[in-house]
């Protein structure tokens, strides 16, 4: 069985970070979302992936390598534009070859192993294997209609009206064969060549198409809140474990992971679950549950819950800072001097609400 991981895409819902970095390289819990995947992979006995590259194919190449980190043969499939997950799936074609292959989306994250699945369907006379969730909004997703016995009847992209609320997950399990729906396919009205339409075209050609309604969380990291709520999902998992050094006056409650050469000192208090990178300063800080903290980030006289900053950023803020996503080198520093009042110096989309 092979692996096909798409990491192009435009990212445009995740401006101003997608704008200089992949949104598939995001961190949760200081690990890139891509990364979560790739470690799945190979422990449900893949080795050879291919990677679906765009305009960010420098950073994800550079990051990934050639997959001998994650144990994995990595081939990396140029995609010129983001014209569907079809249309990359289209293009892994000579890479597939005959085997039976999974697709993964890589902005996806699930708190259980896709390894049970990937058996199944290696044994299984399946043509697909789809996974579908439960979701509030599912006129922001691939929408199935399924019969009494829970076979599907079909499938629909966005769709204004849902018959459901099952949602498709961005797993998907194929045969050979879906190249051909793909090949039959029409760009849709956003200009994509939709995944959704090729299993509906796998189901209305009578193949076997097995739906599985997924019970454990998945996330679809679309939005920057998306990457909050899928940094607390994974926080949630995690265990105690500190490597640097936290003074005596330091109050560390709850689960806490801290990283190689940080110093937590001067009356800070930690309250986990959260995670903090290598190589950080952190003083007289509160840090609150479900922070994520990059490597070599600086914290003074600050607040924080709830957060994702990342790497060698410096917070030297009296302001409390919470559900913030901050990038990487970012400064939040206090306005001491005249003249008075928030000096803002930000980027194309960012976005700030300020008390
Ligand atoms: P989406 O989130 O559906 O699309 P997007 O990345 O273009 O984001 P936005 O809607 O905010 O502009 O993509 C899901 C995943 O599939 C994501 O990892 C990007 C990847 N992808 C490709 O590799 N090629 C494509 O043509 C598309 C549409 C997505």
């Amino acid at each position: 069985m092979k692996a096909v991981v798409l990491s192009g895409g435009s990212g445009t819902r995740l401006r101003p970070f997608t704008f200089t970095q992949a949104k598939q390289l995001i961190p949760v819990a200081n690990k890139p979302i891509l990364f979560y995947l790739l470690e799945d992979i190979k422990i449900s006995g893949i080795d050879d992936v291919a990677i679906i590259v765009g305009e960010t194919r420098e950073e994800v190449k550079e990051k990934v390598g050639d997959g001998s980190k994650f144990g994995l043969n990595i081939t990396y499939v140029e995609q010129d534009a983001p014209r569907g997950i079809a249309h990359a799936v289209k293009l892994t074609r000579d890479f597939v070859k005959d085997e039976p292959f999974v697709v993964i989306l890589g902005d996806n994250l699930l708190n259980y192993s896709i390894k049970e699945l990937v058996r199944e369907f290696e044994e299984s006379n399946h043509d697909a294997h789809i996974l579908l969730t439960r979701v509030k909004n599912p006129e922001r997703f691939g929408v199935a209609e399924l019969d009494t016995d829970g076979n599907v009847l079909n499938l629909v992209e966005k769709p204004k009206k849902p018959k459901s609320d099952l949602a498709l997950v961005g797993i998907y399990f194929f045969r050979k064969m879906v190249f051909e729906m793909i090949d039959q396919l029409k760009y849709s009205w956003r200009n994509e060549l939709e995944i959704t339409d090729a299993i509906d075209m796998l189901l209305k050609n009578k193949y076997k198409v097995k739906a599985d309604i997924i019970t454990g969380w998945w996330k679809d990291t679309g939005k920057p809140e998306d990457i909050l709520d899928a940094n607390h999902l994974v926080l949630d998992l995690i265990k105690t474990d500190i490597q640097g050094t936290v003074t005596k006056d330091t109050t560390v409650k709850g689960r806490v992971r801290i990283g190689k050469n940080t110093t937590i000192s001067k009356n800070s208090y930690l309250i986990g679950p959260l995670i903090i990178g290598e190589n950080c300063t952190i003083e007289n800080a509160f840090v609150g549950s479900y922070c994520a903290i990059g490597d070599n980030c600086t914290l003074k006289n600050c607040e924080l819950e709830s957060s994702i900053i990342m790497q060698g950023t410096k917070i030297e803020c009296r302001k409390k800072l919470t559900n913030c996503l901050i990038g990487t080198d970012c400064e939040i520093l206090d306005s001491d001097h005249y003249p008075k009042g928030n000096k803002l110096i930000i980027g194309k989309q960012s976005k700030l609400f300020l008390e």
